[in-house]
């Protein structure tokens, strides 16, 4: 019911050219529109080139953006920029964001409400840390991050956003969590929106898993009733590789 999401999160990695031979590799590989979202999330430099080259089958995303439409933010990307360019996608709350760029439930929020106002559609990131996983806190991390993180968007503004549940101690580490550990976390999102929304909201809203997802792992998880699809960093970054992990998630 719900359509399965490939999406690669390149993170601080490839140059404009190392960015094109991808694009060129993988291009016609990619299954079709109607069976996959296949995306690629780009460091926003490239984000343009990559535009220009994107078809039915592959979709370019930014991997964060600024709440506000312009001003006085050295270094920031806002989403009237980002929508100029023609991405359709935006990573939002990535724990790396989080962790390094001061992120917090509340900027999280403003930028989703930006990104949906310029017609972005945002990945919106959320997930526990080891801490948090083994004091038995992972339920309640969740809940905050997405009340706090939806707070005030209507259900129709809704449709537009995917989740993504990355516990942070899988994120980078090769330690993927397992499926039904990835599913039970995905399957209480689902829940959380039911509870905030409705049952038909959240039959609806897809909820990717993210944390070293691999060709090896895919398979199993996206086997989860919960599990929509991925947000894969190191293993998208190779274009064969992200073939393979986009036609197994069909
Ligand atoms: P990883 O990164 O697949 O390299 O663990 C995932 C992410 O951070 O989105």
């Amino acid at each position: 019911m719900r359509k399965p999401v490939m999406a690669g999160n390149w993170k601080m990695n490839k140059t404009r050219d190392e960015a094109l031979q991808f694009i060129y590799a993988v291009s016609d590989k990619l299954p079709s529109k109607d069976k996959l979202d296949s995306i690629i999330c780009a460091p926003a430099i490239i984000l343009r080139d990559l535009v220009k080259r994107q078809g039915d089958n592959l979709r370019i995303g930014a991997q964060n953006s600024h709440f506000a439409e312009s001003g006085a933010y050295t270094g920031e990307v806002s989403p009237v920029m980002l929508s100029s360019t023609g991405v359709e996608y935006v990573i939002l709350g990535h724990s790396e964001r989080r962790a390094y760029f001061n992120e917090t439930d509340e900027t999280v929020n403003l930028k989703i409400k930006a990104a949906l106002s310029h017609d972005l559609k945002p990945i919106v990131c959320c997930g526990e840390s080891l801490e948090e996983r083994e004091n038995g806190t992972t339920h309640s991390v969740l809940e905050k991050q997405i009340t706090l993180g939806l707070k005030d968007i209507k259900e129709e503004e809704l449709e537009t956003i995917i989740i993504a549940y990355e516990p942070i101690w899988a994120i980078g580490t090769g330690k993927v969590a397992s499926a039904e550990m990835a599913d039970e976390a995905c399957g209480y999102i689902r829940s959380l929106i039911e509870k905030l929304y409705s049952k038909k909201a959240s039959d609806k809203i897809r909820i990717l898993y993210g944390g070293s997802v691999s060709t090896k792992s895919v398979s199993e998880l996206m086997a989860q009733p919960n599990i929509d699809g991925g947000l894969v960093g190191g293993a998208s970054l190779n274009a064969d590789s992200f073939i393979e992990l986009c036609e197994k998630a069909i």
